[in-house]
């Protein structure tokens, strides 16, 4: 199959892009799309085979469940059995916006989206291209985001065509993602709504709007209420080493070092410090972070672009957890290979690798 990247400038209402893109979803074929947040690999929710090719597409395991796309919040009624009181108030505060909802399945798409669970998630996009695209097509768009399964989540057209070329008709562009992490995703299915995938609308944001939040669920009670909470996640080629911000200027000096000592010559940084690094190093690639909306949005971008040049470690300056920075350190935390908390929990970790390096199994 030949992949398509077309891009969209202008009004997306009347761009023949759009159309042509509205027009293969409604023949059951894949299209990807652009939303606030990330891509999405777009499929008519209502149609069972064209489902079954996003799974196919990237490779994603079948019982991880499809978010819904709406262009019009009303139509969640449609979809929903017991619509929640608490989901008025929610859609009005952030809808178009990247919060998703999980609320309980009507019958129409249980047996597309679903994957076996009793509930659906729902979200009305922030992007002109994806909104126009839906209201052309006329459907509920189901949408994961647009990379292979595992991969970090794709912000540019670009991404996309990297994972799936070949393997979807057409793409639309319709340039950089302005968030650039996935939608916060919040459970209100229980008595108290259940943060499920931290994001960039905030605990506190959600508070304001519905009241107390859980956001410390049990890992047993995540999995049972999101399946895809259990698989690797964003992850790029490189191994990504987590330090958190209680690992000092010193301690980081003395990672570096290390880590050229045992081998490593391509390095990636993703952080605030000045980066005075020991000489020795085939290449280097260094992200200064400015605000952790800025780390965000070219978060993905920049772990791809360091596996593009051949990084094989990348280290990365976690966040304090609050606001953004928990949903950021979410994502950091699943992608990295290890995660530094201590200068004391370095130090085992230099042992680790020295025994490792030294007495090879
Ligand atoms: O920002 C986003 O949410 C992007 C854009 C394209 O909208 N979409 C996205 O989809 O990130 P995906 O499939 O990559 O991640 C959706 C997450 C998965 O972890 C999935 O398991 C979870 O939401 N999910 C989907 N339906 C669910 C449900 N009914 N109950 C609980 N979790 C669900
Ligand atoms: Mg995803």
């Amino acid at each position: 199959m030949i992949t398509r990247l077309l891009s969209v400038k202008g009004d997306p209402r009347e761009d023949p892009a759009v159309r042509e893109a509205a027009s293969l979803l409604r023949r059951g074929e894949l299209v990807a799309f652009p939303t606030e947040t990330v891509y999405g690999l777009g499929a008519d929710a209502g149609n069972e085979d064209a489902v079954a090719k996003i799974f196919e597409a990237k490779n994603r395991p079948p019982d991880n469940p499809l978010i819904v796309h709406l262009a019009d919040w009303e139509d969640v009624y449609r979809y929903c059995h017991e619509p929640d009181e608490r989901l008025e108030a929610l859609a009005r505060a952030f809808w178009p916006g990247p919060l998703t909802l999980v609320l309980r399945a009507g019958s129409e798409l249980r047996g597309t989206v679903c994957r076996g669970l009793e509930t659906l998630a729902v979200r009305v996009p922030d992007h002109p291209v994806a909104l126009a695209l839906m209201r052309e097509a006329g459907i509920a768009l189901a949408a994961p985001s647009a990379n292979l399964s595992g991969r970090p989540s794709p912000t540019k057209a670009a991404h996309v065509l990297h994972d799936l070329d070949g393997h979807i008709p057409l793409i639309l562009d319709g340039g950089p993602c302005r968030v650039g992490i996935e939608s916060t995703v919040l459970d209100l299915t229980g008595e108290r709504p259940v943060v499920l995938r931290p994001g960039n609308v905030t605990a506190e944001d959600l508070e304001r709007v519905c009241g107390t939040v859980c956001h410390h669920v049990s890992e047993a009670e995540m999995r049972k209420r999101s399946p895809g909470i259990r698989y690797r996640h964003y992850s790029p080629e490189a191994e990504i080493i987590l330090l958190a911000p209680a690992v000092g200027p010193a301690a980081f000096q003395d990672l570096l070092r290390f880590l050229l000592a045992i081998g490593v010559e391509r390095v990636g940084y993703i952080g605030e410090r000045p980066l005075s690094l020991p000489s020795g190093w085939t290449s280097r690639v260094h992200h200064q972070v400015e605000s952790p909306a800025t780390l965000a949005v070219h978060l993905y971008d920049r772990l791809r672009s360091m596996d593009e040049v051949g990084v094989t470690t990348i280290v990365i300056d976690g966040l304090e957890e609050t606001g953004l920075g928990v949903s950021i350190m979410d994502r950091l935390e699943k992608a990295a290979g290890t995660y530094v908390r201590t200068e004391r929990e370095l130090a085992d970790f230099f042992q680790t690798h020295e025994s490792l390096t030294m007495h090879p199994a």
